[in-house]
């Protein structure tokens, strides 16, 4: 029998997928059959769900390409495919109604047949002439072409589910948390764990977020298997009040939206900026690690350096004191240690043998720690050969988060087993277990004096403790309109 290795990540997404698919049922509109059909808004959204796994550039299953218009009517090895007019004799719409076993996407792979009412989307286009919307052009990239064109749907008011807190960061005057919500960021304040901001974006989430010295917001987003970003917002922006809450635009004011860093074909998973504040640094699922030059402020990014030292999804990155090395860790089931200055990886460590979701630097940048599915925080030799040095257990379930506080004192690893520990970084002794959250932690982040530390969870809950006492001082869910759950 096979065997599946359970991928909280994987987990993570398509549940995050789940939930959108609810949100969006009610949203689908009903076309009257005489509405002339528009290739782009229409038909090309159907071949991206459905064909283009398969017969995009890469791929080309059956020598045929279908992500520019050009390439979609020139066909495949047996030719045209489309027969303007006549969806019958149009292999592009049959192929997919057919009951024979040429059906697309082919049965084999298990892949669901394109939905009845889609198919007779494609086939009302054939039959009014197949022709491509004015504007674009018959090369352009079809998948570019739709996100140019895709508008992030509003937040809702009341959320209907808990949104999972993927990503938390407190403002720099520690006086506000804000967390990763649907299409938007919510700002609470640490007082009175009241609402206080909600700003739209266009990621569906946020992954990781973190304060510029400017005083600006960077966050990576994704739409899973979508797209990624990296956004710089200004979240003193005036906004519009309507009751206690300011509302920010963060997809079209552009006091609000401040700049785009990056743009990507895949989430964005996580950020690290270098004590200096200097360089910022991020990765994801592309594998790419790219450095900027944020010296000059968010918005007057640089890019400095593009790492290719990962096989697969980057999931954390630290900076060493100095910002001269690069810790990062991966879905390759390693950590490794890349030289800014030289531009080369120094060091490999590869005992985790699973995936590695956390990284951190010991105070004197000799020892780095990770974390990750195998349960255990492990401390190595950062120079010269990443020899392992300890192994910490504690945690029953998989490490999904790993932060060092800017001293480098303690550490904090959140758990699928809904705990977050405290460790001392240089005894490696776990010295606080703070219990309190409902379900796997996703988040976690310090407060700027270093005295409180959030965590948010899959139920969209946020916990706050003081570290001095590991006690619990607020608790919220993150989710507008969503009663808090009370502990189990
Ligand atoms: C899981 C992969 C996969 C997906 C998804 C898929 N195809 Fe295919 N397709 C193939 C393969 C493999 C071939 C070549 C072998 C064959 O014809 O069965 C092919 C061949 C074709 C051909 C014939 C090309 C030629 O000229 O020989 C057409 C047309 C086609 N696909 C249309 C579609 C459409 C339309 C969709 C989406 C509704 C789709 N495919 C989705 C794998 C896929």
């Amino acid at each position: 029998m096979k065997s599946f290795r359970f991928c909280v990540f994987c987990a993570l997404l398509s549940a995050l997928i789940l939930w959108l698919l609810r949100y969006s049922e009610s949203s689908t509109c009903a076309q009257s059959p005489a509405a002339p059909v528009s290739f782009i808004n229409d038909v090309a959204p159907i071949l991206k769900d459905y064909c283009f796994a398969c017969h995009d550039a890469k791929k080309r299953s059956g020598k045929y390409e279908m992500t520019t218009f050009a390439r979609l009517i020139a066909g495949g090895s047996n030719g045209e495919t489309v027969s303007p007019g006549k969806p019958q004799e149009s292999d592009l719409y049959d192929l997919m109604v057919t009951n024979e076993d040429r059906r697309m996407p082919p049965r084999k792979d298990g892949i669901s047949a394109v939905p009845k009412e889609k198919a007779e989307i494609v086939r009302r286009w054939i039959e009014q002439g197949a022709k491509l919307d004015s504007g674009i052009d018959t090369k352009s990239d079809l998948v570019k072409e739709l996100r140019v064109r895709w508008q992030p749907p509003a937040s809702p008011t009341q959320y209907k589910f808990a949104m999972p807190v993927t990503a938390l960061a407190f403002t720099p005057d520690g006086k506000e948390l804000v967390a990763g919500g649907h299409h938007e960021l919510t700002v609470w304040n640490v007082d009175s764990s009241k609402l206080t901001k909600r700003l739209r974006t266009r990621a569906e989430r946020a992954l990781a977020m973190l304060f510029h010295r400017d005083g600006s917001l960077i966050v990576a987003g994704s739409r899973p298997g979508q797209e990624g970003d990296i956004r710089v917002y200004n979240l003193q922006a005036a906004g519009k009040k309507e009751g206690e809450v300011i509302f920010l635009d963060g997809v079209s004011d552009p006091q609000v939206f401040r700049k785009q860093l990056l743009d990507s074909d895949d989430s964005i998973l996580c950020l690290a900026i270098s004590p200096d504040g200097n360089l910022l640094a991020a990765g994801g699922c592309d594998r790419t690690i790219r450095v900027w030059d944020v010296s000059a402020g968010a918005r007057r990014a640089k890019l400095e350096q593009v790492i290719d030292n990962h096989a697969d999804w980057v999931f954390a990155l630290a900076f060493d004191a100095t910002g001269e090395r690069l810790l990062s860790c991966a879905r390759d089931k390693t950590a490794k240690i890349w030289d800014l200055m030289n531009r080369e990886s120094i060091t490999t460590f590869p005992e985790h043998q699973n995936n590695v979701y956390g990284v951190a630097w010991s105070k004197d940048g000799k020892k780095a720690f990770s974390a990750g599915a195998d349960h255990v925080l492990r401390q190595w030799e950062a120079v010269p050969q990443g020899k392992q040095l300890k192994v910490l257990g504690g945690h029953n379930e998989d490490i999904l988060k790993l932060l060092s506080s800017p001293d480098r004192l303690l550490l904090a690893t959140a758990g699928a087993d809904k705990t977050v520990k405290i460790w001392e970084a240089e005894t490696q002794k776990n010295t606080k277990t703070l219990s309190g959250l409902t379900d796997q932690v996703y988040s976690l982040a310090l407060s700027p004096d270093g005295k409180l530390l959030a965590a948010g969870d899959y139920n969209g809950e946020v916990r706050i403790w003081n570290l001095a006492d590991a006690k619990l001082v607020k608790g919220f869910n993150a989710s507008p309109g969503i009663a808090t759950i009370s502990k189990k």
